[in-house]
């Protein structure tokens, strides 16, 4: 690949040493398809969400039960085991929503504990025909106050690798404008982590966004995103460096960018998982 110098200038912004490499093309690395997990709603017939298991070893199955309960199951050793069951109310059927619909839906859930503790719901910004749509976890104590994803000190970080690729959340065509959401549309109280039920509950909203924006690559930024999309419990690093997809789209997963803030040293990693994003669809 080879870099403009306002590319050049950008890697160097976020610390990234450069290195000259050819695209990939991206039949070199088949799509692994991964399989959502099946959840059973008391109210409406089997539909595949995707969960974010962590616990459980292996394939595991998350099932809403006829209360309303959710019991989390995973084979261990050759048993089936229950491993968990948690309360969950009936999920919201958002499949016909539309975007003003599907905004009203968020901004009024009250689904789950997070309801109580939220300032606002973040609901996700920009083009809503976007290309590279960013999963992101959750929001945080700012993102909660001003109601925009990823606004943060992270936020500056993922704008940088963003514009390294020609991209931009800022007004501009839909190969280059993004569209950035989390998985949790509501902040965890003190920055924990989601909760596999959040998750479950907050699916549909996801769901319904990346339906509503068909893009053409998603980029799941962090653990959470990427068990969540990819309906996996496999720790990051083993999800990131391949192609996977999502109801038919490509996915890639890197990490996350409060991560990088950390551990500066993932960020040529973080490059390469762009790159390899880069390679489906490229930047503006
Ligand atoms: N981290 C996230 O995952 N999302 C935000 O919006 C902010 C921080």
């Amino acid at each position: 690949m080879r870099w403009t110098e306002r590319q050049r200038a950008m890697l160097q912004a976020i610390g990234v040493r450069l290195f000259e490499r050819e695209a990939q093309p991206a039949a070199a690395r088949p799509p692994v398809r991964t399989e959502p997990v099946e959840v059973q709603a008391s109210t409406s017939s089997a539909r595949t969400v995707p969960v974010a298991l962590e616990e459980t070893p292996g394939r595991s199955q998350v099932s809403l039960t006829p209360s309303g309960g959710l019991t989390r199951s995973g084979r261990s050793g050759g048993v089936q085991q229950t491993v968990e069951r948690v309360a969950v109310v009936p999920r919201p059927d958002t499949s016909t929503l539309d975007w003003d619909a599907l905004r009203s839906a968020v901004a009024d859930c009250q689904a789950c504990a997070l309801a109580q503790s939220r300032q606002r719901t973040v609901f996700g910004v920009g083009h809503r025909q976007a290309h590279w749509m960013i999963v992101g976890e959750a929001p945080g104590e700012q993102e909660d106050r001003q109601g925009e994803p990823f606004v943060g000190t992270a936020g500056q970080l993922l704008d940088n690798m963003l514009h390294a690729l020609g991209l931009t959340r800022d007004e501009a065509p839909p190969e280059r404008q993004v569209f950035i959401v989390n998985t949790l549309k509501c902040r965890p109280p003190k920055n924990r982590n989601p909760e596999a039920a959040e998750t479950a509950q907050c699916a549909p909203f996801l769901e319904r966004q990346i339906a509503l924006v068909q893009p053409r690559i998603i980029l799941a930024m962090g653990r959470f995103a990427a068990q969540a999309l990819l309906a996996s419990d496999e720790p990051l690093g083993r999800l990131r460096g391949r192609m996977h997809q999502y109801h038919g789209v490509p996915v890639v997963v890197t990490y996350h960018p409060a991560y990088l803030l950390r551990s500066p040293a993932d960020k040529a990693r973080a490059w390469e998982d762009l790159c390899l994003a880069a390679t489906v669809v490229p930047g503006g």
